[in-house]
């Protein structure tokens, strides 16, 4: 089948009380994992490609893959740019078929990220795929600043409301104690902020870094209303493990295939456990 935008998924999702799973992929053996992790488990996700990915494997070879993978299955999946910084990067993945684009002007000053969401979403939309977009900054696990600093880089709930309205996206991502990567320790997340956010804001919400946030954190922010929620970190430290494990236990074996079949299934459960997790399993 096709592909389906994010914002179909989404609006399913939020309609269900559940949110979608996105996964990053960067070559065959990622989106082979999660592809069959969703076809087990019955769930929708979206397949993200972060422009590190387009640079490493082609946007061209990533995209193909995903179309051959939709083609063959039954899942509805989307196609999703992952913290587009410019408007060339979101051309490249909208002229390759993506189904949504993420623009992520969170760095910039709030009037600019506007400026540079907008010209996104109009592009987005004539392509007919949707938009997602950040506003605060994920402040980084190794990152050294005080707690009014952080305080400070997390999405401000007014501001987030008159966002969306002047922006037109399709959802929110939000800044609520989450980071990329591991965390140090229990990360800690602002659900009254996320609250706030919420009630202020009427389309889907999305978490970022979301790999290591303990499940029952989880559980409460999709109670609360987060709709897509982002890993990366663990599917990648699933690799990483298995391959170590299999190239120790195997010094002699030179086959790619067989040194990469352990960390395709180490990948694929763990896309298939936070599908379960999510509640997105038995969606599809
Ligand atoms: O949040 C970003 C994703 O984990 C992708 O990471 O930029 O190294 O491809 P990347
Ligand atoms: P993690 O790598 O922390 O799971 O974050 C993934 C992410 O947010 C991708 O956009
Ligand atoms: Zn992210």
């Amino acid at each position: 089948m096709a592909f389906v935008t994010n914002a179909e998924l989404l609006a399913r999702a939020m309609a269900g009380g559940y949110a979608v799973g996105a996964f990053n992929t960067n070559n065959l053996e990622i989106t082979l994992s999660i592809v069959e992790a969703a076809v087990q488990e019955r769930s929708p996700f979206i397949l993200a490609v972060s422009p590190g990915a387009m640079k490493y494997a082609g946007v061209a070879y990533l995209a193909a893959i995903a179309r051959v993978a939709s083609d063959s299955t039954d899942v509805p999946m989307s196609l999703h740019l992952d913290h587009g910084t410019s408007l060339e990067e979101v051309k490249a993945a909208l002229d390759h078929g993506f189904s949504s684009v993420m623009i992520d002007g969170s760095k910039l000053p709030f009037e600019e990220n506007i400026s540079l969401t907008r010209q996104a979403v109009e592009m987005a939309r004539a392509a007919g795929a949707s938009t997602e977009a950040e506003l605060g900054r994920l402040v980084g696990v190794e990152d050294q600043i005080s707690v009014s600093e952080r305080e400070a880089s997390m999405t401000d709930p007014a501001q987030a409301a008159e966002f969306v309205e002047r922006t037109g996206i399709d959802a929110l991502a939000v800044s609520i104690g989450n980071a990329h990567g591991w965390y140090k320790g229990e990360p800690k997340l602002d659900f009254e902020r996320l609250r706030e956010i919420r009630t202020r804001v009427s389309i889907p919400l999305v978490l970022h870094g979301a790999s290591g946030i303990p499940d029952d954190m989880i559980r409460e922010a999709c109670a609360i209303g987060v709709d897509k929620i982002n890993i990366d970190t663990e599917v990648r430290d699933a690799f990483r493990q298995a391959v170590a494990r299999f190239v120790s236990e195997n010094p002699e074996q030179i086959d790619p295939r067989k040194i990469l079949a352990p960390a395709r299934e180490a990948m694929r459960e763990v896309v298939a456990r936070k599908m379960r997790l999510f509640g997105c399993a038995g969606r599809a």
